[in-house]
């Protein structure tokens, strides 16, 4: 009979993995871009061509300024009202599942040329909570990504949730029994659990009962770079100046829709433009709330919200950057601090370390308890975000190697055990 191969996939807002294993195959990550084992989730369809192309590529096509359409986070889609539009892509109108569906085939078709083998069996990451206080939408994401999965070519497919499968990959370091702490801080949420890890508890088939508490929350690095985005870089293109005889603030929405990933393709409407336009008329700061037409005009939403997000990842290594807005007129130069950003991500933080803190209520334990803290997804490398979080448990010793691939390989861990 010939070896049977499965593979764990995490399908993440910002970048994703795959890692195959078999019986006899321990589980190893798939170089899925060029040597790389993350991609970008990000998907660029071109004009005029009918393959898209997937990940860095994708985001350079785009920074290249070639003619086409960028999709990102989009994940964030699942479980939401878009699910049922669609979009429109080289004047058709193509449905987010078939989207999602190229991305993972994407994956899926690495991964078999990495083994030469095909591939039917796959455990998928899921966030704790797809959507936030909404079961309903929770279980149709899931529903949804299962879909997604089976028009993929898989035809077994498993869910796990995300820092349990992080919590997997670090077990395989474990020494005796520790009590651990997942934080999984990544581009669209921020998950927990908590779980008692072993070198003898990883053979045992039911993890159930080690496995004390999980919670998560829909906020996370794209709600960093929203909220970078509203505090140091919209205010250059007119956010919160005024217009007209009764000095009304200028609309928000046009700003906070150029601020989300997920929303800046779906605004460069009509509606959108005709609102900017009569504002421009009458604003009171004509040449910087001029600049907001010039990026719905450009459709360059994505161009400035990458240097947003690239802005905020510098800033976790220097308190100081500045970003200079080539393509707007008056090429406008924006200042971010370190001290700003942490003042801007406050209200997302703290909300992030209460679903923390109902992690630990719902496992019934102090958080002296807790041995070890594993921190995992890009947004732990935020220096007050690791600090605010890592506060909560003094005692604990902190474990943040392979933060990009622990959840993949996790799944491929969980993979192996459970078919
Ligand atoms: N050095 C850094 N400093 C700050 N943020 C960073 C850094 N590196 C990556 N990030 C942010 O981390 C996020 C991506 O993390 P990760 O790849 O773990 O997320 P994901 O798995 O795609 O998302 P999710 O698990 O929420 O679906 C992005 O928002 C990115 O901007
Ligand atoms: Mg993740």
């Amino acid at each position: 009979m010939t070896q049977e191969f499965f593979c764990g996939i995490d399908f993440g807002t910002s970048n994703s993995s795959i890692a195959v294993t078999s019986p006899t195959l321990k589980p190893q990550m798939v170089t899925v871009e060029a040597e790389h084992t993350t991609i970008p989730s990000a998907i660029f369809y071109e004009a005029n061509s009918p393959s898209p192309v997937f990940g860095r590529k994708a985001m350079q096509k785009y920074i290249n300024g070639e003619e086409g359409r960028l999709m990102r986070s989009l994940k964030r889609v699942l479980g939401t009202d878009l699910m049922q539009n669609g979009t429109i892509l080289n004047g058709k109108s193509v449905k987010f599942e078939n989207i999602l569906a190229q991305y993972i085939k994407y994956m899926k078709e690495k991964a078999e040329t990495s083994i030469n083998k095909t591939i039917k069996k796959v455990v998928m990451g899921r966030p704790v909570h797809f959507r936030d206080n909404d079961r309903k939408g929770d279980k149709e994401a899931e529903k949804q990504l299962r879909e997604i999965a089976q028009i993929s070519g898989f035809d077994e497919i498993y869910f796990q949730y995300e820092p349990i499968a992080a919590a997997y990959a670090h077990e395989e370091k474990i020494t005796g029994e520790k009590l651990a702490c997942v934080i999984d801080i990544g581009g669209g949420t921020s998950d927990f659990s908590i779980i008692r890890l072993g070198e003898k508890l990883k053979y045992k088939q039911n993890r159930q009962d080690d496995i004390l508490a999980d919670s998560g929350i829909r906020i996370g690095g794209n709600d960093f770079d929203k909220d970078l985005s509203i505090s140091s870089f919209m205010p250059e293109l007119g956010f919160r100046t005024t217009y007209g005889k009764k000095n009304l603030y200028v609309p928000s929405s046009q700003y906070f829709d150029m601020s989300e990933w997920s929303k800046i393709n779906g605004a460069y409407n009509y509606q959108n433009k005709k609102i900017i336009k009569e504002v421009l008329n009458e604003a009171h700061q004509p040449e910087k709330y001029v600049r907001l037409q010039e990026l719905y005009e450009q459709e360059a939403g994505h161009r400035l919200l990458m240097l947003v997000e690239e802005a905020k990842i510098k800033l976790s290594q220097s308190s100081q950057i500045n970003t200079t807005l080539e393509f707007l007129s008056g090429k406008p130069k924006i200042k971010t601090s370190e001290n700003l950003f942490s003042q801007a991500i406050k209200p997302d933080l703290s909300q992030i370390k209460k679903a923390m803190s109902e992690c630990l209520q719902q496992a019934q334990i102090k958080s002296e308890k807790i041995e070890i803290i594993i921190l995992t997804g890009g947004s732990t490398e935020i220096p007050f975000v690791k600090n605010e979080l890592c506060q909560m448990f003094p005692q604990a010793q902190i474990s943040a190697e392979n933060k990009l691939i622990s959840v993949g390989l996790g799944l491929a861990f969980d993979a192996y055990h459970y078919f």
